[in-house]
Formats: C-alpha cells, structure tokens, sequence
C-alpha cells in the first residue's frame, strides 16, 4: 500500500512539448513525450497530492485522479501555471517549452516557392521563460527544473538552477542512449541549491519521479 505523504499538497507539474504554429499547417516543436511529467504526475497523485498537469500534446492517457489541463503554446503554458501557481506548494517543470517563436504566423498556409533557389527565411523571436518568471516570483513554494542538455551538462544545469531559482534541479544528457526524450528510462543527476550534487545510475523514468517526489517531500517538512 503506497503511503498517502503527500495529502493536503498541491503540486503543478508541466510535461510535454509546446509547440509554435508557423501557418495552419505546420508547427516549431521539440521530441519530448511527456513521459518524464506523466511520471512525476503518477507519482505524486499516487501518494495523496492534489495534481494539475499541464501539459503540450502527447499520446499518454494521464491518471484519472489528476485535473488536466491541455496547452499548445509556451505563452499558454506560462497562463496555465500562472492560475495555479499562487496557491500550489510545489512547482516541477518537466515540460520541454519551445524557446523561440515565429515573428509572425501566417493566417493562410505558407506556399512553396516555384524557384529552387529560393529560401524561406522566418524569423523567430523569444518565448517567456517560465520558469524564471515564477522563480522571481517564488515564496512558499518548492520549486523543480529541468535541464536537458547535448554538452558541459553540470555547468549549465548549475546556471539555471540558479538564473531560475529552483530548489533543485534534474539535469539530462539528451544525447546519451536511455536517458532524455521519448525513452521510458533516465540517467540523471540532481543539484540541490547548496550544489550538492547526486549522480543517478540509469533507472526508469517511474523511478526517477520517486526520487524527485521523494526530495520534494523532504524540504516540504523541512521548511520552517
Ligand atoms: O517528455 P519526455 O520524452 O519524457 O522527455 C523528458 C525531458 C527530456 C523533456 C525532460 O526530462 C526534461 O529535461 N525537461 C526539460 C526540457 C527543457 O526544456 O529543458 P531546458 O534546459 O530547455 O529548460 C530548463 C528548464 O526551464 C526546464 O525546467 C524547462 O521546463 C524550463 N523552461 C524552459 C524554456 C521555457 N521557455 N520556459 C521554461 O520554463
């Protein structure tokens, strides 16, 4: 029987990609599955929280017992968590929210060009950070980032455990074989805000949640 230690917490996880529409028909996304969220949400609903899930497109049913709320956008996804956030204990951002948006969208499909040498050239502008937004924001809550990287993993993790104000941070090697996107597994390593850091062997990303949960759970009672 799972213990019920997290009755009376309101825990926002966000997972999944967000996507930026271009034109009608096409869309600026990323390869994230929303496992790793889905997992955390499982997790964290299994143990007695009240859980809102908000979440870019995925092909994942989620819990039952979870409020769900479905996004598109990076600015959808910052509006979602804004509704929830003042009155939530925990934040956990798992998303993967598209950095950067076309300038424009166009409100009728793009055509193609008839000469080869021709290029279409879109600019894209920067999306909010949600994340830094709310860590600004931050009193109460506990707050948990993400980093996925392709490079010099530690230091960039430790930047934007930082430059977010998280309490913690799950950093990922996304180019490493079981670790990252789509994947049911994870090899991460956790730095806390006083740069502790834990390397984890690869686990399931079920497992990792627990891990996650399981610290969350830890400062919650330790919090003066
Ligand atoms: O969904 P899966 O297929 O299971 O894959 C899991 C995962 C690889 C998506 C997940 O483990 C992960 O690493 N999620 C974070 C992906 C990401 O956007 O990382 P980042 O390093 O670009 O961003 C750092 C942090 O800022 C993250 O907590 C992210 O949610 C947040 N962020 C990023 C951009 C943005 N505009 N707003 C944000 O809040």
């Amino acid at each position: 029987l799972v213990e019920k230690d997290l009755s009376g917490r309101k825990i926002v996880v966000t997972a999944g990609p967000t996507i930026e529409p271009l034109d009608p028909v096409r869309y600026m996304t990323n390869h994230s599955s929303g496992k790793m969220g889905y997992s955390i949400a499982k997790e964290a609903v299994s143990r007695g929280a009240e859980v809102v899930l908000i979440s870019g497109h995925t092909s994942i049913t989620p819990p039952k017992e979870v409020e769900l709320v479905k996004v598109k956008t990076t600015e959808d996804m910052l509006k979602a968590v804004a509704k929830h956030f003042d009155f939530c204990d925990v934040l956990i951002k798992s998303a993967a929210p598209v950095d950067y948006k076309p300038e424009t969208v166009s409100p009728i499909k793009i055509k193609k060009k008839e000469n080869e040498e021709d290029e279409l050239i879109i600019k894209y502008v920067k999306n909010p950070d949600i994340a830094a937004y709310f860590g600004k924001q931050k009193k109460h809550q506990v707050m948990v980032g993400f980093a996925a990287e392709t490079d010099d993993l530690d230091k960039y993790a430790l930047e934007k455990l930082k430059k977010k104000n998280f309490d913690f941070i799950v950093a990922n090697d996304v180019t490493k074989e079981g670790a990252g996107f789509d994947v049911d597994t994870n090899i991460v390593t956790i730095i806390d805000n006083k740069g502790i850091k834990t390397n984890y062997p690869m686990m399931n990303k079920r497992e990792v949640a627990r891990v996650i949960v399981d610290k969350v759970k830890y400062i919650l009672d330790n919090k003066s």
